[in-house]
């Protein structure tokens, strides 16, 4: 009981870090205990931008870890022709309007969804992968992620590699649905671990 109650005030804590004072409109299902962190979609301006600093191209397959309604891996595909992206998340309902998203977008096979738990989940293929999560959790996949082949792409919005330092960062500005904003993005390159920091 104790727990659940930590865990439901934990999630709207970190909803109310991850929505700051746009976006607050995207709320949904606080009671999906199953969640690490609930839904806020990254505006699509954001999303561009994010694919263009990832330098996502033919010969990328990327990944987005927590894909909300699909957007980022659908951008991958439609508007950077990666050679294939998939998107992971938890919440059904989400994997239906990516579904939706997926059939209205027309890119075929190249992009797929998931039902699933990222932390459960093999992602070690992608070259690319993208994070709209929170901290904590960033630095719950670091060690998978430190894993994958040197040069893997990390883009994060608005939550680091905890101690990674981004190789670049960039505010990005947007306005959608009436809300004007910005979103922090990080650029971090995997390199092959180097025994003397564990990393
Ligand atoms: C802040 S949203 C980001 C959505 C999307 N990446 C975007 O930027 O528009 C985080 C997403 O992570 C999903 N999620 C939370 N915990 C998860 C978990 N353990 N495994 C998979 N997805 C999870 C939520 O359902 C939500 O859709």
């Amino acid at each position: 009981m104790k727990r659940a109650f930590l865990r439901k005030t934990a999630i709207i804590l970190a909803a109310a870090a991850l929505a700051g004072s746009t976006l607050a409109h995207a709320w949904n299902d606080p009671d999906n205990g199953a969640l690490d962190v609930i839904y806020v979609p990254t505006p699509h301006q954001v999303v561009k931008r994010m694919l263009e600093l990832a330098k996502v191209g033919p010969g990328d397959i990327h990944y987005d870890l927590g894909s909300g309604d699909g957007r980022i891996a659908i951008a991958a595909v439609k508007d950077f022709k990666a050679k294939k992206a998939i998107g992971i998340d938890l919440d059904p309902q989400r994997i239906r309007e990516s579904l939706d998203n997926h059939k209205k977008a027309g890119v075929g096979d190249r992009v797929a969804f998931l039902n699933r738990n990222i932390f459960e989940t093999d992602f070690s293929e992608a070259n690319v992968i993208s994070l709209y999560l929170l901290s904590t959790l960033n630095l719950r996949l670091r060690p998978a992620i430190l894993d994958m082949r040197p040069g893997t792409r990390i883009i994060t919005q608005s939550f680091t590699m905890s101690d990674w330092t981004p190789d670049h960062f960039e505010v990005v500005e947007f306005e959608e649905n009436g809300h004007r904003g910005s979103r922090n993005v990080y650029l971090s390159l995997s390199r092959p671990r180097l025994p003397a920091n564990g990393r």
